[in-house]
């Protein structure tokens, strides 16, 4: 059987070099990655939790969620069911919260998913982000869709992230796939901001998390524990409009702002 992405072709280095500086994002100060090598452990949850508290700093912050299937960033964020609309210039991201959000999802008519396993998963990747209108922001943060194949690698080359935070738990499953991850971004040069403890208080396994970080040279930026709160009810952002839960998130985005600025 033929492999899904087995012919999604590199994009040519110059014309990669050259996307961050004449694309959309020539005005982003701050591209940061939000991944994990596995799938479920909360990346959208932090990607949105690390919008939110961002935005909270007072930065401008866009929040773009790179899977193809499903815009579930922007579902975290608000309960309103809303598309961008598209203009002849292209697509300008919704404002949901004070945060300006794309999804590629949102870019894609039913018939092209079919199309991005063939041929050409990272042209459509480059050719939708061209279109995407963010304006100014301090910060773009990723969602990364999971695994690390050949469409996580062609995200990592064109968007070159100023930096990448790791989500995993400590479920040695988790721990074994964010390994290749640290890997690949070592091979890649995408410097590794730290890392997130999603559901801290499940599974256990504190030695073997501490070897993780001692392993991989990485800080650990934030712990979330299981948060019985997260439910369909209320959205992200009103769970954590509440006074406790706020300073959770002014301690995430004082541990990311400490690392971003040390790096660049
Ligand atoms: N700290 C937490 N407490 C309770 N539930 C959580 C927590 N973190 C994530 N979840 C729940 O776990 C599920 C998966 O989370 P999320 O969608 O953020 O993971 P993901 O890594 O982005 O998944 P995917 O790999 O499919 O993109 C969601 O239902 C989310 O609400
Ligand atoms: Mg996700």
């Amino acid at each position: 059987m033929e492999k899904e992405t087995s012919s999604c072709k590199p994009i040519e280095e110059s014309a990669l070099k050259s996307f961050r500086s004449h694309s959309p994002l020539k005005e982003v100060r701050y591209i940061i990655a939000v991944g994990s090598g596995k799938g479920g452990v909360g990346k959208t949850t932090l990607s949105v939790l690390l919008s939110l508290a961002l935005k909270e700093e007072g930065f401008l912050v866009g929040l773009y969620d790179l899977d193809f299937y499903g815009p579930n960033s922007s579902l975290l964020l608000s309960s309103k069911k809303e598309e961008p609309i598209r203009n002849p210039e292209g697509y300008k991201p919704l404002n949901l919260e004070g945060i300006k959000v794309m999804s590629l999802s949102f870019m894609i008519s039913e018939r092209e998913p079919v199309f991005m396993r063939g041929l050409l998963a990272a042209k459509l990747l480059q050719e939708l982000t061209q279109r995407v209108i963010w304006g100014p922001l301090d910060f773009l943060i990723l969602d990364l869709p999971p695994g690390t194949g050949d469409i996580f690698l062609s995200m990592l080359d064109l968007f070159s992230p100023d930096g990448f935070i790791l989500v995993t738990t400590s479920h040695k499953l988790s721990l074994a796939d964010s390994l290749r991850t640290v890997s690949i971004l070592k091979e890649k040069r995408v410097p590794l901001l730290g890392v997130i403890k999603n559901m801290s208080n499940l599974f256990g396994k504190e030695e073997a998390f501490r070897k993780f970080l001692e392993d991989i040279k990485a800080p650990l930026l934030f712990e979330l524990p299981f948060l019985e709160e997260f439910s369909e009810k209320e959205t992200l952002p009103e769970i954590f409009s509440k006074s406790e839960k706020r300073e959770l998130l002014q301690g995430l985005a004082k541990e990311v702002l400490k690392r971003i600025f040390r790096i660049h």
